[in-house]
């Protein structure tokens, strides 16, 4: 078995975490066994380094660039190697394009290197589709914000990320854009401001055709 890989990308309040969470309901609800998995995290060291990325203190963009990397080191050879030699479905909240679009084209970091990097980390297992959630990122930053003030967050978190200007942002589109463009095979972009049901259609339409003829686990857990 080889599993099926799935990773969804974008930028800030693109809706995400939220459609991964729906496709690994609606893959459950089908028989399938998929396995939902977020980048920085879903390791012990890969949420102890989510905490210092999103919330610390400032740190260099090289820095910034080898721990994410090493986050996902860890999280590539624990979870989601094995889970794909089950035959799960792995679904990631944000993969390698995050750091080509953040470090990359947003802080301005050699793409050649985060190339390398992202090779050595996936040990060269990239996802199968990536769903790339496209958001104009004033419309991005402002659910996040809109959010954070219906949980009564606002400034109460500091967010090394969503604080940038929008410029940075405007860069990770773009660098998101580019990705998907350079890839059409691997990558499809979907509109992500419209209703949270739309998406979800959309995201069904482009993930069930690579259900059929894979040799997938089917019980679910
Ligand atoms: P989020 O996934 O909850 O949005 O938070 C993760 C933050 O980390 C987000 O602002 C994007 C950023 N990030 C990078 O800058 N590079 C990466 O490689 C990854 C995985 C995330």
């Amino acid at each position: 078995m080889s599993g099926l890989f799935i990773a969804f990308e974008g930028g800030e309040g693109a809706g995400k975490s939220t459609q991964a969470g729906l496709l690994d309901e609606a893959l459950r609800q089908r028989g399938y066994y998929p396995v939902l998995v977020r980048e920085p995290g879903s390791t012990p060291l890969g949420e102890h380094l989510r905490e210092y990325l999103v919330a610390g203190q400032p740190i260099t963009p090289p820095a910034e660039l080898l721990l994410f990397e090493a986050a996902r080191a860890e999280l590539m050879a624990r979870r989601i190697a094995p889970d794909l030699a089950d035959g799960a479905v792995v679904i990631v909240d944000r993969f390698a394009g995050s750091t080509v679009a953040y470090q990359g084209h947003g802080r301005g970091l050699d793409l050649e290197r985060i190339k390398w990097l992202n090779d050595f980390a996936t040990r060269g297992r990239y996802p199968d589709l990536t769903l790339l959630l496209d958001i104009d990122p004033a419309i991005g930053l402002n659910r996040v914000q809109s959010r954070q003030l219906s949980f009564g967050l606002l400034d109460a978190d500091a967010d090394r990320f969503e604080d940038a200007d929008i410029a940075f942002h405007s860069a990770v589109r773009r660098g998101f854009q580019e990705q998907a463009a350079a890839d059409p095979a691997g990558w499809q972009v979907i509109q992500g401001n419209h209703a949270i049901p739309d998406v979800a259609t959309a995201v069904w339409r482009s993930v069930s055709p690579l259900l059929a003829g894979r040799n997938l686990r089917r019980e679910s857990v």
